[in-house]
C-alpha cells in the first residue's frame, strides 16, 4: 500500500507572505559531540527547554502554516515530543513535518513515526536520518562510537516498517566538512544502491562549529562535487516516479531536479561571500525560529530577537512585533536586500514566495541536472569493494540485513 502525500507546502506556491515555517528547536539537550554542531554553543548555555504548556500556548496562536520543522538537540531526547507533533496538527493543521536524528535511537523513532501516522493521518513526515560518511568517519565527525551502525539500524527498520508509505520520507543528510569531503560521491552512490532512501541531501557546514576548520568548501570545490553528485538525483528522481503515473511522472521528475539544482546553486554562489539569491530572502515573514528556551528569530543564522515568555508564548503577537517588523527591515528586500547565507531551508522556503523566479531558476536548474546525468553503474562487486575500502564491519553489515 502506498499512500499518497498530502499536497506539500512546496507545492503551495504563493506570492502573499504569511507564516508557512515554524521551527522549533524541541530541545538544547543531545547525546552525541558532533564536531561540526551549529548548535554547541546554544546547547553549552543549558538552559531550561520550553516546556509542554508554552509549546501549547505557542501552537495554539500560531494559526494554519504548512511546515512545522523540528530541530535541536536531539529531538528524540524530548519525551513528549509525540504530544508536541500533534498539538500541531490539531491547532495548526501542518501537512508536513520535518523530523531530523541523529539515529541513536532507532526503536523511539520507529515508534513516533508509527504513532504520528496513526494519530495524524494527512501530514507528511520527512525523517530526516544524519549521516555523514562511512564508518569511522561519521563516528569520528559525530564524536560516539558506533553511530554509524545506530543511524543505520535506525534506517534499516524505518524502511522495514514505513517502506511503502507515501507519507513518511526517509531522508539522509550529509553535513560536508574536512573528515568527509573525499568521500561524499562515494557514500551517496553506497546509500542510495543498499537502502531505500528518499533522498540525500548534502549540507555546508554553516555557522559556529564546535570544533574550528571543519568548513573546507570553496565556491569551485562545491559547484564541482555538486556536479560529480547530481547523476545520484536524476537516479533518486526515478526511484521517486516509479509508482506514478501519466503527467504526475515528468512534473515530479521536473521540479524534484529543477528545485535541488536551483538550492545548490544559490548555495554555492554564497559559500565564499553573500551573494544576492535573485529573490527575496522571506526570514521573518514566512518563518519564525524559536530556541529551546524561548528565544526567537527570523532565521538560524540571526541573532534572537527577543523570547517568546515575553509575549506570553503567543506568535501572532511576536510577528506583529517591533522587533519582528525592524529585523524584517535590516534584512531588506528587493534592490534593498543585504543578508544573503547557504541556508538551504530558508532558500527552500523563500523560493515559494517569490513563483515567478522560481519557474526559471528552476527550469534553468532542471536543464542543467539533465546535463551532467550518466546512469549509475554500480553492482554487488562494486558495492562490496566500497565496503572493503572504507572498513566497513562486515558482519554488522550482514545483521542490519537480518531486520
Ligand atoms: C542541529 S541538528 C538537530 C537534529 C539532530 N540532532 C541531528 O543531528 O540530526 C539538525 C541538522 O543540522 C545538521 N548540522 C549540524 N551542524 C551543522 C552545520 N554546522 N552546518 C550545517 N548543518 C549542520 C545536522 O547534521 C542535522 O542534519
Ligand atoms: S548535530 Fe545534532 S546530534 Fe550533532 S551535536 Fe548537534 S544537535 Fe547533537
Ligand atoms: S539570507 Fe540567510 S542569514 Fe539572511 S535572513 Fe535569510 S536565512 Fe537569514
Amino acid at each position: 500500500m502506498t499512500t499518497k502525500r498530502t499536497k506539500s507546502s512546496f507545492r503551495a506556491m504563493s506570492n502573499k507572505r504569511k507564516l508557512e515555517s515554524v521551527f522549533l528547536f524541541v530541545t538544547g539537550r543531545c547525546n552525541a559531540k558532533c564536531a561540526m554542531c551549529f548548535y554547541a554553543g546554544e546547547m553549552d548555555k543549558k538552559e531550561k527547554d520550553l516546556t509542554f504548556d508554552e509549546i501549547k500556548k505557542i501552537s495554539e496562536t500560531a494559526g494554519e502554516f504548512n511546515r512545522l520543522w523540528v530541530s535541536g538537540g536531539e529531538p528524540t531526547l524530548r519525551e513528549d515530543l509525540p504530544e508536541i507533533l500533534e498539538l500541531f496538527y490539531k491547532n495548526n493543521h501542518i501537512k508536513d513535518v520535518n523530523l531530523p536524528t541523529n539515529g541513536l535511537k532507532p526503536d523511539r523513532v520507529v515508534e513516533w513515526v508509527a504513532r504520528f501516522r496513526k494519530n495524524c493521518p494527512e501530514c507528511n513526515i520527512n525523517l530526516s536520518i544524519s549521516l555523514d560518511g562511512f564508518g569511522k568517519t561519521h563516528d569520528l565527525q559525530r564524536g560516539v562510537p558506533g553511530n554509524f551502525y545506530k543511524a543505520l539500524e535506525t534506517l534499516r527498520k524505518v524502511e522495514e516498517r514505513f517502506g511503502d508509505d507515501g507519507k513518511v520520507l526517509k531522508n539522509i543528510s550529509t553535513v560536508i566538512t574536512k573528515y568527509n569531503i573525499d568521500q561524499v560521491e562515494d557514500f551517496m552512490l553506497w546509500i542510495f544502491a543498499r537502502f531505500h532512501t528518499s533522498t540525500h541531501t548534502i549540507e555546508a557546514a554553516r555557522g559556529m562549529t564546535r570544533d574550528d576548520g571543519m568548513k573546507v568548501l570553496t565556491e569551485p570545490i562545491l559547484r564541482k562535487l555538486q556536479d560529480k553528485v547530481s547523476p545520484v538525483y536524476s537516479a533518486y528522481a526515478e526511484r521517486m516516479v516509479k509508482e506514478t503515473s501519466g503527467l504526475r511522472k515528468p512534473i515530479t521528475r521536473f521540479f524534484y531536479l529543477g528545485f535541488i539544482r536551483t538550492l545548490y546553486n544559490v548555495r554555492a554562489s554564497n559559500i565564499d561571500k553573500p551573494t544576492p539569491w535573485g529573490m527575496d530572502c522571506t526570514a521573518g515573514e514566512t518563518t519564525l525560529v524559536i530556541d529551546y528556551d524561548g528565544r526567537f528569530r527570523a532565521c538560524e543564522l540571526r541573532e534572537p530577537i527577543g523570547n517568546v515568555k515575553d509575549y506570553d508564548c503567543n506568535v501572532a503577537r511576536i510577528m506583529q512585533s517591533d522587533a519582528m517588523k525592524q529585523e524584517i527591515a535590516a534584512i531588506g528586500h528587493g534592490a534593498k536586500a543585504n543578508c544573503w547565507c547557504t541556508h538551504g531551508c530558508w532558500i527552500t522556503s523563500s523560493v515559494v514566495f517569490n513563483p515567478r523566479k522560481m519557474i526559471g531558476l528552476v527550469y534553468k536548474g532542471y536543464r542543467e541536472t539533465k546535463k551532467l546525468n550518466r546512469p549509475l553503474s554500480f553492482d554487488e562487486k562494486m558495492l562490496q569493494g566500497l565496503e572493503n575500502k572504507y572498513e566497513l564491519d562486515r558482519k554488522k553489515l550482514e545483521a542490519l540485513q537480518q531486520i
